[in-house]
């Protein structure tokens, strides 16, 4: 992919820049800065070019009006002790106000716009708000990867007006994508697990095209269990998915080998510490229901793991908030960090839960990257073109 780098922006000038500030909030004050940090490289390497810095973001989705809960407002001083520097706030992404607190920067200074969610035009990809956008600042710089599904004014219309440059984090988030299913070393294992097929369907097709080795886990693996004529019980699944869970189990011979749970976790109610039994797939009770992948499942994985180059994930095991159905995402992941920092396997994980499936392993640092985004990583790994990234292209 050929885009236009931060090192070939111009220096002193104005920066519109589009970072993904649509962080966890508690109270009123920032709960989780890791897309702060995220933003931390492109703005640095902005300020060491004495560009000023207008940062454009989204927060929530106030769907086109001005929600006071929804504002920007709170971000700026945590990006600040980041930073450690000043972050001026403008309470507009457009107009006089925002142009003279730009204008009254000094070089290298950051200044965050408010919610461009705020503007109905944004979620339209109105062109006349991406025309009043760009009227400040000199040029475009898009960080926000896990925004770029969205073809929204600041995310892809101001690529169309203003030169538009690939921040670092897109930049980083790219590479690693591209490393995990562009052009991976093989073999290459792809664990999805969550609660749905029928979320997770396109995402599926495509990755039996893609990998070697497909582990399919969580709430999704009942499904296709059920599919096969595994009495399962209470579990959840969704039973009229069964004839497109075995079109897949077709679709996938002699291309990407599929592993499904042999052994299960059942309780009959999900409660942290409820009484839990591991089984094989011919005893489960009508009243119990599966919630995590049994040991000899997590060994099949790991073993599956070892004789990998390159793992995806996306997607619990079971359900990893409630021990002790966190066993098998935990062990799955503490495997994959140990052979990550071997430089053994090129582990890349995101999307939704995976995150906080990861964090709770204790293990997010180790594995070789873990994406941002939620949404934009589902359409990523699903094949498709994300018009934020699009847009960059040239
Ligand atoms: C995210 O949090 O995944 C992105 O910021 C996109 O947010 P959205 O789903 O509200 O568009």
């Amino acid at each position: 992919m050929s885009f236009r780098r931060i090192e070939d922006a111009p220096s002193n000038k104005t920066a519109l820049v589009r970072v993904d500030f649509n962080v966890p909030m508690a109270d009123g004050a920032v709960s989780d800065d890791t897309r702060l940090r995220a933003a931390l490289p492109t703005i640095e390497a902005l300020r060491a070019k004495g560009c000023k810095i207008a940062l454009l973001a989204h927060f929530d989705r106030p769907k086109g009006k001005r929600v006071p809960e929804m504002s920007l407002a709170p971000v700026a001083p945590a990006l600040a002790k980041l930073l450690d520097a000043p972050v001026a706030f403008a309470d507009d992404c457009v107009g006089d106000a925002a142009k003279a607190a730009i204008e009254a920067l000094p070089a290298g200074g950051v200044i965050l716009l408010e919610n461009t969610r705020f503007h109905a035009g944004e979620e339209k990809n109105d062109p006349e708000l991406a025309g009043e956008i760009a009227a400040l600042g000199d040029f475009y710089v898009n960080d926000a990867f896990s925004a770029a599904h969205r073809a929204h004014a600041s995310t892809e219309g101001l690529a169309h007006v203003l030169t538009a440059y690939a921040g670092k984090q897109m930049e980083r988030e790219l590479d690693a994508l591209n490393s995990a299913l562009g052009d991976p070393k093989r073999p290459v294992l792809g664990i999805v697990g969550g609660a749905k097929v029928s979320t997770k369907l396109d995402l599926l097709q495509n990755l039996i095209d893609k990998l070697d080795r497909l582990a399919i886990g969580g709430g999704m693996a009942n499904t296709f269990l059920y599919a096969q004529g595994v009495e399962i019980g209470g579990s959840l699944a969704e039973k009229d998915m069964a004839d497109t869970a075995r079109a897949i189990l077709a679709a996938a011979k002699g291309k990407c080998e599929i592993l499904l749970p042999v052994d299960v976790v059942v309780a009959k109610e999900v409660k942290p510490h409820a009484e839990a039994r591991m089984t094989g797939l011919n005893d489960i009770g009508a009243d119990e229901k599966i919630l995590d992948a049994g040991e000899e499942t997590v060994r099949k994985l790991r073993d599956a793991m070892k004789r990998s180059r390159t793992l995806i994930w996306n997607g619990p095991l079971g359900v990893f908030e409630t021990p002790p159905f966190d066993q098998a995402t935990v062990i799955a992941a503490q495997e994959a960090a140990e052979l990550a920092k071997a430089g053994k396997l090129i582990a890349v994980a995101g999307g939704g839960d995976t995150v906080a499936a990861l964090n709770h392993a204790g293990v997010a640092d180790d594995m070789t990257f873990v994406s941002t985004a939620g949404g934009a990583f589902l359409e990523w790994m699903e094949g498709k073109a994300l018009p934020g990234v699009e847009a960059l292209k040239r």
